[in-house]
């Protein structure tokens, strides 16, 4: 299947509060279902008050007022299921809103029957060992509460305490709640930083400067391939639903033993190795090469990938992997959803990437809205960071960027909302819109559903093998993919310059697939490649 994320609060609002709503996804189902996806990912839609945009729930069985009702939703879905598209929702159940009932509860009083559905540390015990946070502005993920003079833990923000998955109440709970919505026809779950779950709750002292690989500390820890298995056996077998978890653990085991079908844990993880080769200041292409296809030999035989390049968590892709300049904008859109969408795994396609939206260009901190660019704003300063640099990393990476409303026409807030937009909408909206793309055969939107199209006519992309071909060439990607007597070869320019590769005898071309030029520049085995051309053949 060909995953699209929609980030609910961005993507259409229909009733002019400029946040985006159920209704708005509705109203654009037939937009969704002609790009030809067979799955949304929809970020957090139930009850949050909102501190990390409802990644931190404070009724899971709710939905968030703002994007509508419990029949918005049940309309939403079926409109969904009558066009063929299924539903994946985020579970956030690494930790809660600090507004959920279960948190109102525990923090209440030392014996109070929820008090084990988080973490606690006496305070008389002294300061509990440290625990980085990823998103506390002091980097510390114990809080200290006067209501029970006690400490809670919270690996993200203070308004996101962990929950405490070694207590089989919290995690009979959890499994019940997937079932309410199971039951409603969800197909799917995304299991959010669940790789965190679980802790050693003795909370022994961990080495200085841990924080630097705090990876190694907080990832698949004992418990977790317990608590996976037992969430299949309860949910996951009883019900047609695809699982799949952010984060592949530590190392290539990790992954495989949350994916491998034999273990009956997870069907999919999807790791960031890839999505961390590029960062501020660039990438190396032979490395991008390096860290896809080592993913892709570790499951070649056993187990299944993710594929992806942006999301809700990262910059836009095309300011990050290609060039969002008016000259090269369309053509490294084009190439790079060629790449997610030739690859093997299962690619996830973020909303606006078909239409090649590009970073928005903040320049002052109250411009962002993300609790972590603030909060790590506010890190950086007291640990006296230079802040020009830091604020044109932001400016880069933040998650903000990929954020902004949908760009749907050349109306008022890009035909997003008629009221003010939660956040701005990118100003290039003008020329970068989905009315314009539509209007348009050559158009970046017309690519990607091409792409769309041929990856689900052809099993090859799907299933075949995968083989890298000209390693060292510093800009171009080539590899094939092959099944049976079937065989394609993706040629993908990673680069401004006209550059060219020598075919190998073997790789006999028959056929053009897509290509985002024209023509393609072949002279005595010798294919040239535009800037950012990228192509796909069928060959003999
Ligand atoms: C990962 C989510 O993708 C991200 O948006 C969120 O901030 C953290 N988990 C915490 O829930």
């Amino acid at each position: 299947m060909v995953i699209y994320q929609i980030y609910p609060r961005s993507f259409n609002d229909t009733n002019g509060d400029g946040i985006g709503d159920l209704n708005g996804i509705y109203e654009k189902l037939d937009y969704l279902k002609d790009l030809g996806i067979d799955a949304i990912w929809m970020c957090p839609f139930n009850s949050s008050p909102n501190a990390d945009n409802g990644y931190d729930v404070s009724d899971y069985r709710n939905i968030q007022p703002e994007f509508g009702t419990m029949e918005d939703f049940d309309k939403l879905l079926k409109g969904m299921h009558d066009r063929g598209i299924k539903l994946v929702m985020d579970v956030v159940v690494n930790h809660s809103s600090n507004e959920h009932e279960w948190f109102k509860q525990s923090r209440s009083s030392r014996d109070n029957p929820y008090r084990d559905y988080y973490h606690w540390w006496p305070a008389e015990k002294g300061k509990p060992n440290y625990r980085y946070s990823l998103f506390d502005p002091k980097g510390d993920a114990w809080k200290y509460d006067s209501t029970t003079n006690a400490y809670y833990l919270h690996y993200f923000s203070e308004q996101q305490p962990d929950l405490n998955w070694e207590n089989p109440k919290v995690r009979q709970e959890v499994y019940d709640i997937m079932k309410f919505w199971a039951e409603k026809g969800v197909d799917g779950f995304r299991l959010d930083a669940f790789q965190f779950a679980a802790k050693d709750t003795t909370f022994p002292k961990l080495p200085d400067g841990y924080e630097k690989n705090f990876f190694e500390y907080y990832a698949v820890q004992d418990g977790l391939h317990d608590y996976l298995k037992e969430m299949n056996e309860q949910v996951f077998s009883k019900y047609p639903v695809m699982s799949v978890a952010e984060g592949a653990g530590r190392n290539f085991q990790d992954a495989h033993d949350l994916v491998d079908a034999s273990r009956n844990e997870l069907n999919m993880a999807y790791a960031f190795d890839g999505v961390d080769v590029a960062q501020y200041g660039g990438y190396e292409l032979s490395k991008m090469k390096q860290v896809f296809s080592k993913w892709d030999s570790a499951f070649a035989d056993q187990g299944w990938l993710s594929v992806f390049l942006s999301n809700h968590d990262q910059a836009r892709m095309v300011s990050r992997w290609g060039d969002d300049s008016p000259e090269f904008r369309a053509p490294s859109t084009k190439m790079l959803n060629t790449f997610i969408l030739s690859m093997r795994g299962t690619p996830y396609c973020y909303y606006g990437d078909e239409i090649g939206m590009t970073n928005i260009d903040f320049q002052t901190i109250d411009q962002y809205q993300d609790i972590a660019a603030k909060n790590s704003y506010q890190k950086a300063m007291m640990e006296g960071e230079y802040m020009e640099l830091f604020m044109r990393k932001l400016n880069f990476s933040s998650r903000d960027n990929g954020r902004t409303p949908m760009q749907w026409n050349t109306f008022q807030n890009a035909g997003f909302s008629t009221g003010k937009p939660w956040l701005p909408v990118n100003e290039n909206y003008k020329t970068i819109n989905v009315e314009a793309s539509q209007n348009d055969p050559n158009s970046i939107l017309n690519h990607f559903k091409k792409m769309v199209k041929l990856r689900k006519e052809n099993l090859v992309l799907i299933h075949g093998t995968y083989e890298l071909f000209a390693k060292e060439h510093p800009q171009i990607y080539a590899y094939t993919r092959t099944l049976g007597q079937e065989k394609m070869l993706i040629l993908l320019n990673f680069s401004k310059q006209v550059t060219s590769l020598k075919l190998d005898e073997n790789l006999a071309l028959e056929e053009v697939l897509v290509n985002n030029y024209e023509n393609v520049d072949l002279a005595n085995g010798t294919v040239s490649l535009k800037p950012y051309q990228g192509m796909v053949f069928r060959l003999k």
